[in-house]
């Protein structure tokens, strides 16, 4: 894969991230106190660890009633964000993003329990040791980090379970990465193709996938929205958190990945202002499309601003969601 060379390894990404983080930003704003997310329903996925966590904790304080969609920590993570927020109106949903057939359950049992969401952030991603394969014959980065978002929103908006109001439109939000950047271009012949690497080939795949979503997130914008603003889709790169994104780095990397991680790196907790700015803030209610690399405004690279790619990608993924049997009802 052709690479921009600024994150296509896991030394350059990681002084990468730290350069940007000290750089001297804009600031798109912040929440005025008496905004909150009162009457709304959230749905976070990957609300376990890191980012996704620290969001559920701020957005159940602001008043939202939290759908933790997560893999793991059922229930002392709900228990978590209960005690951190003092608010009770925290649910639970298992999920497997790498199986489409728990995808498929998670969305029932957002029909039968929970209605409408107002606000979806897909936030889960994996960063893997190795290629490894899913149920379904995909790599589980692929699924995990783009395609299962995909297939998880469009099965949610395909079953009217994402809120139409025009006065207030539903919010989407992708936590996507600058590292979107790196990649030189799209690979659509292997697209979806199951692909055997090891780790020195992660950090750029991880980039790959993260280029898809922003892709997917533009497009999709751009078709939800066509004749008025129904739903606001944001993506983000929150900057480098110290959460357990590098937990399946080599052994040897880890002691120094852990400190420099403590050293320089966000907390979760600062980490998650863009995301919980983007579900709250008034100011950007109805607007289509917005991307945010810590609090400051950006445009999204090139390539995924492309519509012809923005439509190929729509039309590759729908027909890998048919061919593996996954069509969306
Ligand atoms: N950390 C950074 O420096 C950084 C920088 C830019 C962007 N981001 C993005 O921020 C987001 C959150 O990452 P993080 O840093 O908070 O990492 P993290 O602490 O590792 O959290 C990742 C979350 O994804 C979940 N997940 C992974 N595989 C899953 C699967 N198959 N099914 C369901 N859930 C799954 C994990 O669940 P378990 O707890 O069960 O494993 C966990 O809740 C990601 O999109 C990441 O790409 C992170």
């Amino acid at each position: 894969m052709k690479s921009n060379h600024q994150y296509n390894n896991p030394v350059k990404a990681t002084l990468k991230g730290i350069r940007d983080l000290f750089k001297k930003r804009g600031r798109i704003g912040a929440l005025h106190p008496d905004e909150h997310l009162k009457g709304k329903t959230v749905m976070i996925t990957g609300a376990s660890s890191g980012l996704g966590l620290a969001t559920a904790k701020q957005v159940a304080r602001l008043g939202a009633r939290v759908v933790m969609v997560v893999r793991s920590g059922i229930p002392e993570k709900g228990n978590e964000v209960r005690r951190a927020s003092g608010s009770e109106d925290i649910i639970m949903l298992p999920v497997d993003l790498s199986d489409f057939n728990s995808i498929d359950t998670l969305v029932s049992r957002i029909k039968e329990e929970i209605g409408t969401v107002d606000i979806v952030i897909s936030n889960a991603a994996v960063v893997a040791a190795k290629a490894r394969m899913t149920k379904a014959g995909l790599e589980e980065m692929f699924m995990v980090n783009y395609f299962s978002a995909y297939y998880l929103i469009r099965s949610l908006l395909r079953q009217n379970l994402i809120a139409t109001d025009p006065d207030q439109p539903a919010r989407i939000i992708i936590v996507g990465s600058e590292s979107h950047r790196d990649p030189a271009e799209f690979d659509w012949d292997a697209f979806g193709q199951f692909q055997a690497h090891a780790v020195g080939k992660t950090v750029a795949l991880y980039g790959y996938y993260k280029l898809l979503l922003v892709t997917f997130a533009f497009e999709l914008s751009r078709r939800l929205n066509q004749k008025q603003i129904t739903h606001s889709v944001f993506a983000l790169c929150p900057g480098p958190v110290n959460s357990n994104i590098a937990r399946e780095a080599p052994a040897f990397f880890q002691p120094i990945l852990k400190l420099v991680f403590r050293l320089f790196f966000r907390s979760p907790e600062q980490a998650c202002e863009p995301v919980v700015y983007l579900a709250t803030s008034r100011s950007l209610n109805k607007k289509s499309f917005m991307y945010l690399f810590l609090m400051e405004e950006k445009s999204i690279d090139e390539k995924a601003l492309d519509t012809a790619n923005g439509s190929k990608l729509w039309t590759l993924s729908k027909q890998l969601a048919e061919k593996l049997g996954y069509p969306l009802l």
